[in-house]
């Protein structure tokens, strides 16, 4: 049921640290502009590989749910995967009626499609994102 790999999360303290990681130590080239979702308590930017992105996410308020994730990571690190699939309520539902626990309902994700969040206790420790496909095919 799951697509392509889209992205892996990646949880920062500091965007412009990590924007500088990437470009400055590992030579990534293409980096877009930083976005934020208040409504998710994000911000982020997209690393452009290629192949797929690193999606390097900041928390973005005071009820961030990266702020848990970086108590625990005060350097950050690998928050969550991201697969793309054709339909967010067919996977949903796919993942409920498969026993998965799902995150709250599809909402607007950082790619202007659809996403929900899969429980890591039902995925082998990792934070699973599932992503609509975005209609054009290309992400951006
Ligand atoms: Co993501």
């Amino acid at each position: 049921m799951i697509g392509r790999l889209n992205h892996v999360g990646v949880a920062t303290p500091s965007l412009d640290d990590s924007i500088a990681l990437y470009r400055d130590v590992l030579g990534a080239t293409q980096i877009t502009e930083r976005r934020s979702l208040p409504a998710q308590g994000v911000t982020f930017v997209f690393v452009e590989l290629g192949n797929a992105q690193i999606e390097l996410i900041e928390p973005y308020g005071d009820n961030s749910p990266i702020l848990g994730f970086l108590e625990k990571n005060p350097k950050g690190g690998q928050h969550h995967v991201c697969f793309e699939v054709a339909d967010i309520h067919t996977a949903r539902d796919a993942m409920i009626e498969k026993g998965a626990k799902v995150l709250g309902e599809p909402r607007i994700g950082a790619h202007g499609t659809p996403v929900i969040f899969v429980h890591p206790k039902d995925m082998g420790g990792v934070l699973i994102e599932l992503m609509e496909t975005p209609r054009e095919g290309v992400h951006s």
